[in-house]
This record gives structure tokens, C-alpha cells and sequence, in this order.
């Protein structure tokens, strides 16, 4: 078997072209212009790329956007203002601040400061809380793609043997909650897991989110097995791998995302998403 790709990238222009259909039509009918403020703090250039293409998403559908950079040694105290001051900002219905952050600011501390109705990664336990409960508001982005990157298959989740392999609040948990709302049977694998390999052969639907590139061997890949690959590693001579070994996964899954064109590119479709439900559902609650 040869696997089909998920276009990854093709997905999420076209949820980019819909969003930007509905942003246009809400701002004729004289509603608020969706507005997303993403935070970054430090020079981490990864985290410099993501935050560049989120903005450069933003521009696209249409919404305002605030790009906020602020130095590495910035206080916490200087955070914390900052996102007070967002939390009451009219033009502002999403709060994003990029991690990872630096290692005198508390990570949790900063999540529970962003309004639980601005928190457009989700992260916030209001919003993990309420995944949790099934019943979800603002969904965190990558697991959120994943999601709609398998549904795009059509195959049915409902009974199937899911197994995540990576325990992250950004990917691995809230993916082992959307699963579960979607009633696979869920594993959720992690550095301490035994015998990863004979979970994985179990898998009809395998995600993976380490950021250890291919880790996961392709012959491990179950038939015909769903295979979602999170991670994106570049390598010492500059080429990006997956946390799967691709060539050898593809001949035995059925579907499987490509890296790059695979997830990445959904994370920011969701987060676009969440900021246009975030700017629906609280319209004029700050003005
Ligand atoms: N760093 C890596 N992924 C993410 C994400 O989805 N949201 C934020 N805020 N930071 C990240």
C-alpha cells in the first residue's frame, strides 16, 4: 500500500478562504473587525518564523492584528500589565502568547492571566476544562488541525485505537481529549512509555508530537493506519523531518501528512478560526 497525503496546505487556504468570506460579510453588516495580539518575547527564531506567519494569516482574512516583541530578559510583571491592558482592549478578541518562554517567566502564571475568552490557543483551564467536560469553547490549534486533518479522510473514528505519542498541554493531551469526544479508544504514549513499538502496531490512528526526528519507524506503522505527524525537525544539513520516518510509514498507512504542508499550516488555520469564534461569540463585551 501506498499512503495518500493529507494536503495540509490545501486544507487550510481553504478554510483561510472561508474565514476571510465571513470576516468580510460580518464587517459590511458594521460588526467589529476580528483582532488577534500575538506576544513574543525573546530572539528563539523558530518562534520568530511561527509568529511571522501568523500575522502574515491575519492580514490575509482580513482581521487586525497587534504584534507585541518584547526583550528577553522582560519581567513577568511587564507581561502580566500587558496582557491586562489586552484582556480590556476592544480592537483585541485574541491573545496569543508564543512559547516556549523564558525561564524566569512562569509559564502558568501567564496562561491564567489571558482572559478565558480571548485565550485563542486554548490553553487557558477553562478552556482545557471545558475540552475536557466534551464539551469545548476554544479548542487549542494544533490538535484542533489534526482533528479536521483526519476527518478529512472520511474514515470513521468512532471505536477506532488512536494512540498519541507525545504528552505536551500544546499537543498530546488536548489531542487525547479530542479524541476521546470523537469515541476512539485512546493511548497516550510519552519518554516513559514501554515497548512504544508494540503500542504503535496497534494503531489505526497514530499522532505523533515529540520533536525527535523519526522517531517513530515506518515498520511499525499498522496497515492502512492514519498517520499524523506533528513534529518538524530540522536537521544539520538544513533539510526538515518529521518525527516519522516518511518513506518507510507511507507504504504501509493508508493516509499520512506530509512534513512541511502537513500540520503546520492547520495550527494557524485554528487559530484564525478561534479568533473569529472568539470575536462572534463576545461581540461588544469590551467596548
Ligand atoms: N509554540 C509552539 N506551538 C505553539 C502554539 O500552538 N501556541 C503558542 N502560543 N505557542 C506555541
Amino acid at each position: 500500500m501506498s499512503a495518500q497525503l493529507i494536503d495540509g496546505k490545501k486544507i487550510a487556504r481553504d478554510i483561510q478562504q472561508d474565514i476571510a468570506k465571513k470576516v468580510a460579510a460580518m464587517t459590511q453588516q458594521g460588526n467589529p473587525t476580528p483582532g488577534l495580539a500575538v506576544i513574543l518575547i525573546g530572539d528563539n527564531p523558530a518562534s520568530q518564523i511561527y509568529v511571522a506567519h501568523k500575522q502574515k494569516a491575519c492580514e490575509q482574512v482580513g482581521f487586525y492584528s497587534e504584534k507585541i516583541m518584547l526583550s528577553h530578559d522582560t519581567k513577568e510583571e511587564k507581561l502580566l500589565s500587558i496582557i491586562d491592558d489586552l484582556n480590556k482592549n476592544p480592537k483585541i478578541h485574541g491573545i496569543l502568547v508564543q512559547l516556549p518562554l523564558p525561564a524566569h517567566i512562569n509559564n502558568q502564571t501567564i496562561i491564567e492571566r489571558i482572559s478565558p475568552l480571548k485565550d485563542v490557543d486554548g490553553f487557558h483551564p477553562y478552556n482545557l476544562g471545558r475540552l475536557a467536560q466534551g464539551n469545548p469553547v476554544l479548542r487549542p490549534c494544533t490538535p484542533y488541525g489534526c482533528l479536521k486533518l483526519i476527518e478529512s479522510t472520511d474514515i470513521i473514528l468512532k471505536g477506532k485505537d488512536a494512540v498519541i505519542v507525545g504528552s505536551s498541554m500544546i499537543v498530546g493531551r488536548p489531542m487525547a481529549l479530542e479524541l476521546l469526544i470523537a469515541k476512539c479508544t485512546v493511548t497516550v504514549c510519552h519518554s516513559q512509555t514501554q515497548h512504544l513499538a508494540d503500542k504503535i502496531k496497534k494503531a489505526d490512528i497514530l499522532i505523533v508530537g515529540t520533536g525527535k526526528p523519526e522517531l517513530i519507524k515506518g515498520a511499525w506503522i499498522k496497515e492502512g493506519a492514519v498517520v499524523i505527524d506533528v513534529g518538524i525537525n530540522r536537521l544539520a544539513d538544513g533539510s526538515l523531518k518529521g518525527d516519522v520516518e516518511f518513506e518507510t510509514a507511507k507504504e504501509r498507512a493508508s493516509f499520512i501528512t506530509p512534513v512541511p504542508g502537513g500540520v503546520g499550516p492547520m495550527t494557524i488555520a485554528m487559530l484564525l478560526s478561534n479568533t473569529l469564534q472568539a470575536a462572534t461569540l463576545n461581540k461588544g463585551l469590551f467596548e
